[in-house]
């Protein structure tokens, strides 16, 4: 275990990739292990199948700069929205002193107690795609039921002529699918929370299964899904055999474009069910990733109300690396433990 003082706390981000072209990326120097005792998996598709060959520890105890630099190399994720995204589940599920965090369960097997994805309600949240949501079953386990749906968007989108061929998953057919999960929990949970950060978070996975984990995906998108491949990420956390990682990095502003897109033809908003069937829209959420930004460090502010200097300092220093992610000036800076 390691002492106090010699815990690493908070890192800058590492440098981006300097090779962003598509190329093989489940190749021999990966190969998909399964899982040993205590290696951790969690709700997140695209990390899970990282760590099951390899680009992240296959143990899913990682530091933010491991993930940054994984899902560029795995997906070609851009830097900059890869740093965003990882700081904002660092800064709810993150150990600030020891720079570690598990894509899954909290444990204490690897050293110091670690936090990870799991946490409920913030990050992780309701109307996913392949996990239930957490009022009505697992939320971070696959489930096939859910799944389903993802094939019945192919097959209705198909019947509406949109699906480009057989076994393909269009865009269309994502919307359609999200429109789909949203009903559903509108429909079955009293507690269903879709505000920011898990309104947009929810919609850009949708993007993501589309943008990457599309083989060789083309720089604007235009390529459509197989159902075989989202099963390998979704179920079986393992890239497909051939796999590519797609053309050109995705980042700002192609995932807000692409986001929004989606937001758009769903006709998505961001609110929370008051009982089962009431979907109350927040006119207040203003839904977009400078919101996402400014919740997140409110929220994190929240949970440390008396940390100790040598914490405070860190925390701090991982909101200004997070403005740094952010990467707007647009975006006012906030500063909940001073400058
Ligand atoms: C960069 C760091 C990343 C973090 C911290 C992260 C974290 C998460 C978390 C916490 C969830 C659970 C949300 C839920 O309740 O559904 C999630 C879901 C998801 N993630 Fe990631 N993720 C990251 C990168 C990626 C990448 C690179 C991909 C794709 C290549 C990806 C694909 C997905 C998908 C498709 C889901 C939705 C699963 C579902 O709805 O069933 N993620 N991620």
């Amino acid at each position: 275990m390691q002492t106090f003082s010699s815990m690493p706390g908070p890192q800058p981000l590492p440098p981006p990739i300097k090779d962003t072209s598509e190329k093989l990326v489940n190749d021999f120097a990966h190969p998909f292990k399964p899982l040993r005792p205590h290696d951790i998996r969690g709700p997140c598709p695209g990390l899970n199948t990282l760590a099951s060959h390899g680009y992240l520890p296959r143990s899913g105890v990682v530091t933010p700069a491991q993930i940054i630099t994984a899902v560029q190399e795995g997906y070609n994720l851009g830097h900059q929205f890869a740093s965003f995204l990882c700081y904002t589940a660092f800064l709810t599920d993150g150990n600030h002193l020891t720079n570690l965090m598990t894509i899954g369960q909290n444990t204490t097997t690897h050293g110091h107690p670690t936090t990870g994805l799991n946490t409920h309600g913030h990050f992780e949240g309701d109307a996913s795609m392949s996990r239930d949501d957490a009022y009505l079953g697992n939320n971070i386990n696959f489930n096939e039921t859910l799944f389903d749906a993802v094939c019945t968007s192919y097959r209705l989108s198909k019947l509406q002529q949109t699906a480009v061929g057989g076994g393909l998953l269009t865009l269309d057919a994502i919307v359609l699918n999200r429109q789909i999960r949203i009903q559903d929990s509108i429909a079955r949970n009293p507690q269903f929370a879709f505000e920011t950060p898990r309104f947009l978070g929810a919609i850009a996975e949708s993007a993501f299964i589309f943008a990457m984990f599309v083989s060789g995906q083309t720089a604007d998108n235009k390529k459509p899904l197989t159902i075989d491949a989202v099963r390998h990420f979704f179920d079986f956390h393992r890239l497909p055999h051939g796999f590519h990682r797609r053309q050109g990095p995705f980042d700002f502003p192609l995932v807000e474009n692409l986001t929004y897109s989606i937001v758009d033809m769903a006709g998505a908003k961001p609110g929370s069910n008051n009982g089962v069937n009431n979907y109350i829209v927040n006119t207040q959420d203003l839904g977009t990733f400078c919101y996402v930004y400014q919740k997140q460090i409110n929220f994190t502010a929240t949970l440390y109300p008396n940390p100790t200097p040598k914490l405070r300092d860190a925390i701090k220093q991982n909101m200004l690396t997070y403005y740094q992610a952010l990467g707007d000036p647009k975006c006012k800076q906030y500063f909940p433990f001073g400058k």
